[in-house]
């Protein structure tokens, strides 16, 4: 397994933590980064969020990639022996699909799946092993761009990256573009890129799968208060909280939020400062936009890409679609 350092000032990552926090907290108005969510606790309930009747997305791209499964492959393997590079793998749950079908069609290929999570790189590691033997598997644990900086220098070969699940979504607008751009230029011309992107729809569908009935998407966006109580001494009552998502279907956005359900003040220990919440007040935690395939095909080429295929399922209005560099 290959571990890239994290960071090269030595600010440690509780200290990023504390300080993202103390920014979002004094902006008007309040925000809190999404990417925060993913602590064990929150990644646990990820996982719950995915099984819930409500929440399409995971289902819709399984199926997505299952039925198209084998024209992925063929268009992957075309032209010999790649890296298949999984950024935010995890479990691999979508990519097995992807993997057994290469492994099925001999195609000529490694598979290197890259995750901050040391521990979820070395179960993915060991469950490939055990069901997928044949399968050459290089984990990389590190965030995406030095991963990839680290793969153009140290592996010639051909690369098909994965960006599954419609975590392109969840950056804003400028986000998505300067993330695409940086992946495309660690990227070479035979490369492709499979993108998961969720698709313009109903809007009530949307809408309840980030506003589930059990009250499990509650629960993921309060832990992220709750993350601050434990990892930066913060004193927040989670239960003056109340999880509000809104979709707004001009936009394509679902956007979360945090209402203080009083007025009440906050102390955070580690950023040494307390934080007013007016009654009703609202913390922005989450963007997760929806795409016309109009604005997948600008996105792409804004960024250096041309679409070669979309895979969609059109019930579901869930895509994948694979890129080629331009
Ligand atoms: C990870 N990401 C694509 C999820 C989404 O649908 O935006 C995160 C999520 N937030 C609430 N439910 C799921």
């Amino acid at each position: 397994m290959i571990e890239l350092s994290r960071k090269e000032d030595g600010t440690s990552d509780t200290e990023v933590f504390a300080k993202d926090v103390a920014h979002g907290l004094s902006q008007e108005p309040k925000s809190l980064p999404s990417r925060y969510f993913y602590d064990a606790a929150g990644s646990k309930l990820f996982q719950g969020i995915m099984a819930l009747p409500e929440y399409y997305l995971t289902r819709c791209e399984f199926k997505v990639l299952t039925e198209n499964r084998e024209e992925m492959a063929r268009q992957f393997a075309a032209n010999g022996f790649f890296h298949l590079i999984d950024l935010g793998a995890g479990d691999a749950m979508k990519t097995k699909v992807l993997l057994r079908e290469l492994s099925q069609q001999k195609s000529a290929f490694d598979y290197v799946p890259v995750d901050i999570s040391g521990t979820a790189m070395s179960q993915l590691r060991d469950s490939l092993q055990q069901e997928m033997p044949s399968v050459d598997v290089q984990a990389v644990v590190g965030e995406y761009f030095p991963a990839l900086e680290w793969l153009q220098d140290n592996k010639a070969a051909r690369k098909v990256v994965l960006f599954l699940g419609s975590n392109i979504g969840n950056f804003k607008a400028d986000e998505s573009k300067r993330f695409l751009q940086r992946v495309c230029s660690n990227l070479s011309k035979a490369d492709k890129l499979l993108m998961g992107i969720d698709l313009r729809k109903d809007p009530d569908v949307v809408l309840s799968a980030y506003n589930d009935a059990s009250g499990v998407t509650a629960e993921f966006n309060l832990n992220l208060l709750r993350r601050i109580n434990r990892e930066l001494g913060g004193n927040f009552n989670v239960d003056q909280f109340q999880h509000y998502p809104i979709y707004n279907p001009h936009e394509g956005v679902m956007r979360s939020f945090l209402v203080s359900k009083e007025d009440q003040d906050v102390y955070i220990q580690s950023t040494g400062q307390t934080f007013h919440f007016d009654a009703w007040e609202a913390v922005h935690t989450e963007n997760s936009h929806k795409y016309t395939l109009q604005q997948v095909y600008e996105l792409g080429k804004a960024c250096g890409f041309s679409v070669e295929t979309v895979f969609q399922d059109k019930a579901c209005r869930f895509a994948d679609v694979l890129f080629t560099v331009d």
